[in-house]
Formats: structure tokens, C-alpha cells, sequence
């Protein structure tokens, strides 16, 4: 029988390996957005640090809303557990590596990081805050 190639199954496989390969570039471009962001801030800016990340996400903050001291309040300080927001809604993991969807969605992103931020720290988040954040979510 002559070798015939299954044209549905090759651009299949195709179109999961562009869509994962696409997804993966959102993130970088979005922290490479930060990273030029975070330059025009600081002359002394040196890139993103996943330890960084990890103390915002974890850290207890002062300056916000009493009940929703820390990233952890709502997301569990498990990255790779599920989390429990006010309403009682779980919010699944925020580790990439459990949650592969995460941050593909660059403006899904930037609303979360506006809206929580505002919610823990009791303001918006500098682009250096945000850029370890992800890097320290995309290590997880
Ligand atoms: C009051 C509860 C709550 C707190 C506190 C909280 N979050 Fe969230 N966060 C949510 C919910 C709810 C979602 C949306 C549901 C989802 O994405 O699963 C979310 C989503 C996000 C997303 C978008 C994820 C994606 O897939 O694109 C980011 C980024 C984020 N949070 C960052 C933070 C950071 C940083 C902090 C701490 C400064 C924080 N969150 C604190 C409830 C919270």
C-alpha cells in the first residue's frame, strides 16, 4: 500500500504547536512591554527577579483593603492550589505550569493587575512589580 499522508492530522498537529508557540510569545511580549516600561522609569532597572515576584505575591500589605492584605488572600499561598476569592468563586491555580492558560491574554491581564493591585496594595502596581510577578508565576 502506498504511503499516504494524512493531510487533517498534519495540520492538526500544526495548528497545536503554532497555538501553543503564539501563546507562549503573548507573555514574553507583554513582559518585554514591562521591561521598556520599567526602563523609562528607573535608569537603574536590571530586570525582573522571580524572588521579587514571590515576596510581593506573599507579602502583607498595610495600604489596602483589611480583608485582602496579600495576593495569597484570595490565590492561596499554594501557586500550583486553587483560590478562594470573597464570593466564594475557586479561582484556579495561578501556576502556569498547573494552569496553562494563564496570562495569554495580555488585557485580561492588565485589568486583574489594576483592579487587585488597587484591592491589596491600596494602588495600581509599577510595571517592576508587575514584570516579577509574571516572571514569578511563569517559574512556577
Ligand atoms: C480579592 C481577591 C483577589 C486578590 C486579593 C488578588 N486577586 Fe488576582 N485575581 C482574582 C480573581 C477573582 C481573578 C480572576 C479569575 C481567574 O483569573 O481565575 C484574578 C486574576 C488575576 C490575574 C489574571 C490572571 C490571568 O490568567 O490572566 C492576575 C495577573 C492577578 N490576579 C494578579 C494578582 C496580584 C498581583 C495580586 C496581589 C497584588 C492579586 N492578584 C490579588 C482575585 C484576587
Amino acid at each position: 500500500m502506498p504511503f499516504k499522508l494524512n493531510i487533517p492530522a498534519i495540520l492538526a498537529c500544526a495548528a497545536i504547536v503554532f497555538s501553543s508557540a503564539s501563546q507562549a510569545g503573548v507573555r514574553e511580549d507583554q513582559l518585554a512591554q514591562y521591561a521598556s516600561a520599567a526602563k523609562v522609569a528607573s535608569t537603574g532597572f536590571a530586570g525582573f527577579s522571580a524572588e521579587r515576584g514571590r515576596s510581593l505575591h506573599t507579602q502583607n500589605f498595610t495600604s489596602g483593603k483589611p480583608d485582602t492584605p496579600a495576593c495569597t488572600s484570595c490565590h492561596g499561598k499554594d501557586t500550583r492550589g486553587t483560590g478562594r476569592a470573597p464570593s466564594g468563586k475557586t479561582i484556579d491555580a495561578m501556576a502556569v505550569s498547573t494552569t496553562p492558560a494563564r496570562y495569554t491574554d495580555p488585557a485580561k491581564v492588565e485589568k486583574w493587575f489594576k483592579r487587585n493591585c488597587t484591592e491589596v496594595l491600596g494602588r495600581v502596581c509599577t510595571e517592576q512589580e508587575k514584570g516579577d510577578w509574571l516572571t514569578f508565576m511563569l517559574s512556577q
